[in-house]
């Protein structure tokens, strides 16, 4: 531990110290559970360098402890799920998560749940489990850009503003909320648009949905969808590989061959503008569809709609196009398609593919 985090842990430590001198959970809060999952927002420095440091290194409970005033909002309870930097996240936790949120708000009583996160993939993960979460109790992600060992860490603040989300009786049926620098955002448009600034967030069509202050939580638009989806995924579920090819002049077709060689039993094209890609590329994409695979087409471009037909003609690419969905949502998504046609191959599952992209939604529930 280097010498500027043990200070900042012995702060922490007598913050919580005279956090215990405060009354405990008040009778009646909601009960937050906490879930750590790492990220900068664990973050600690490893040398005294401005800029370096190590993702998910503190501890959940003294992620916690360094903030006592949640005490004031929530009787939180805490939980170490894992702790790595976001870059190294996967869907094999994905599917765990997903399980572990729906036991703590279906069967043991928690209202909430705060998921601490790094901020690199934190869109993937929130819209994972917009899209597998069975209830409608807030669900809200958090980050920070600053690890803990910063001059002016932001992470305290915003774990104290996530929880001020969680307990709002504002956010019950928004799905899952990201909130950042006092933002708060819907997963479905999300995408992290500033490598560096705390301010990192943004939304591909909406804007942020809400504010969150030290006063209060206020929102000021309706969720985009008014129904949340949901799709049951078991704890153990693995999910099938779906690559993202990303298109660029004079991209070739042979490295949609090489993802389909992998494995690949879906792919998405993160293609120029309106979803577009060369000629070689899309004569590699009607390779991969006859050979099974099913392939969207997306864009590298963060606002704009991928529509059907549009100059690819998907009706005889055999594609499919992913609408306002980025490149890894409509990856994460066709992982859950693809998931549940092999699994459940009963009627209840022949879908409306396309249709699933447009609406947000799988149609079946
Ligand atoms: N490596 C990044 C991650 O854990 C750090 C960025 C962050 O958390 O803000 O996602």
């Amino acid at each position: 531990m280097n010498k500027l985090y043990k200070s900042a842990f012995t702060a922490s430590l007598l913050l919580a110290l005279a956090a215990g001198l405060q009354p405990a959970a008040a009778e009646g809060q909601p009960k937050v559970l906490i879930l750590a999952t790492g990220g900068t927002i664990a973050g600690v420095a490893n040398t005294n360098s401005p800029t370096g440091y190590d993702a998910g290194k503190v501890k959940a409970t003294d992620l916690v402890a360094a903030v006592p005033q949640l005490r004031q909002l929530a009787d939180c309870h805490v939980e170490q799920f894992c702790n790595i930097a976001s870059q190294d996240m996967n869907s094999d936790i994905w599917v765990r998560l997903s399980a572990r949120v729906n036991e703590a708000l279906l069967k043991e009583g928690y209202n909430s749940v705060v998921i601490t996160h790094g901020t690199d993939t934190m869109e993937e993960t929130a819209f994972f489990l917009e899209n597998t979460l069975q209830c409608d109790n807030p669900v809200v992600f958090v980050g920070s850009m600053r690890p803990t060992t910063a001059i002016s860490p932001d992470g305290p603040s915003n774990l104290y503003d996530a929880v001020h989300v969680a307990v709002s009786p504002e956010s019950q049926k928004r799905g899952v909320l990201v909130t950042l620098g006092g933002k708060i955002f819907e997963s479905r448009d999300l995408f992290k648009n500033d490598i560096n600034h705390v301010d990192a967030f943004s939304s591909r069509y909406n804007g942020p949905i809400g504010r969150v202050d030290a006063g209060d939580v206020h929102y000021f638009a309706n969720p985009i969808h008014g129904e949340r989806p949901y799709w049951g995924i078991p704890a153990d579920a693995v999910l099938p590989r779906v690559d993202i090819v990303h298109a660029y002049a004079g991209c070739t077709g042979d490295t949609i061959d090489a993802a389909v060689a992998n494995g690949a039993q879906g792919i998405v094209i993160a293609g120029t503008g309106n979803g577009n890609m060369t000629q070689d590329c899309l004569a590699g994409v009607k390779r991969a569809v006859e050979k099974g695979v099913i392939v969207v087409r997306s864009s590298r471009i963060p606002h704009g709609f991928v529509n059907r037909n549009h100059e690819i003609s998907d009706d005889d690419a055999g594609t499919l196009s992913s609408y306002d969905l980025s490149p890894e949502h409509a990856r994460i998504l066709l992982q859950l398609l693809i998931y549940h046609i092999s699994h459940e191959p009963s009627p209840k599952y022949q879908l409306d593919l396309q249709k699933c992209f447009e609406s947000g939604y799988f149609v079946n529930k």
